[in-house]
């Protein structure tokens, strides 16, 4: 089947700035936006700069903004788009841009590397640690992420240059979660959640969790139990809020 030509405005610059220079690649059946931006790059850009490895929505590495919302470029079909529609693409807004698509993500790992590792405890009189398998479906939730970082690009306490001196961001809440939440784990980590990792700044809007590609219920599974927990030894005027306007319920 013959391609059709499409329109793409695809944002190319560096630090220093940049502006959107405008293609005409030809679109096939099947295509995703990622063999899009491969086609320009083969017959129109070769110095065009972008990330991507599997190809497969499972290495996290392609993560751009098309049309102002972040996506994998590799899981974004064509066929979503309307015939006539201009598709724009842009680099991660929160993080600084190295050139064209690809931006300097480091402060994610740095975030990363403030947290605690998992602390086991001491086994029980038989020599083993058991956990059930309700509290390993909970925790196991938070391992499917695949570090895409779009959550963090959508979060809108990051996207204030100050508020990533404030906050650890969605991702690393429910890397905080997952070992919060595990009853093996006996590290207490609620005053720095707190304190250092900065809960109290996410104001439960869900925009990460509606950008997760891997479905990962990261304010509602995530971030309020942790919430919870922090009220329960704090207070936080934010969820107190939540609990009164939307009925937000304490878990168990
Ligand atoms: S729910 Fe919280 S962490 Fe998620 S985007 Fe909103 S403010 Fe950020
Ligand atoms: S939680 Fe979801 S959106 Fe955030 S980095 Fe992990 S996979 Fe990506
Ligand atoms: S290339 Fe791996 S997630 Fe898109």
């Amino acid at each position: 089947m013959a391609g059709q030509k499409r329109t793409f405005r695809v944002w190319r610059g560096n630090a220093q700035g940049g502006d959107f220079v405008t293609y005409q690649p030809e679109v096939s059946e099947g295509m995703v936006v990622l063999d899009v931006l491969h086609q320009i790059q083969a017959r129109e850009a070769g110095d065009l700069a972008l990330r991507w490895n599997c190809k497969a929505g499972k290495c996290g590495s392609c993560s751009v903004e098309i049309n102002g919302k972040p996506k994998l470029s590799c899981m974004t079909r064509m066929n979503v788009f309307e015939p006539d529609e201009t598709i724009t693409v842009q680099p991660l807004k929160t993080f600084p841009v190295i050139k064209d698509l690809v931006t300097d993500l480091s402060w994610n790992y740095e975030q990363n590397k403030r947290i605690a590792p998992f602390k086991p405890k001491p086994p029980g009189p038989d020599g083993k640690r058991r956990m059930y398998q309700e509290d390993v479906d909970r925790v196991q939730e938070f391992r499917k992420c695949i570090e895409c970082f779009l959550c963090q690009d959508v979060c809108h306490v990051l996207r204030d240059r100050e508020g990533k001196d404030r906050f650890v961001g969605p991702r690393f809440m429910i890397r905080l979660a997952g070992l919060e939440m595990n009853p093996l784990d006996d590290a207490d980590r609620i005053p720095e959640i707190k304190q250092e990792f900065g809960s109290g700044y996410c104001n439960i809007t869900r925009c990460c969790t509606e950008v997760c590609p891997e479905h990962i219920n990261i304010t509602d599974n995530g971030i309020i139990p942790l919430k919870e927990r922090v009220v329960d030894r704090y207070y936080d005027p934010v969820l107190m809020l939540g609990r009164k306007l939307f009925g937000i319920r304490k878990r168990t």
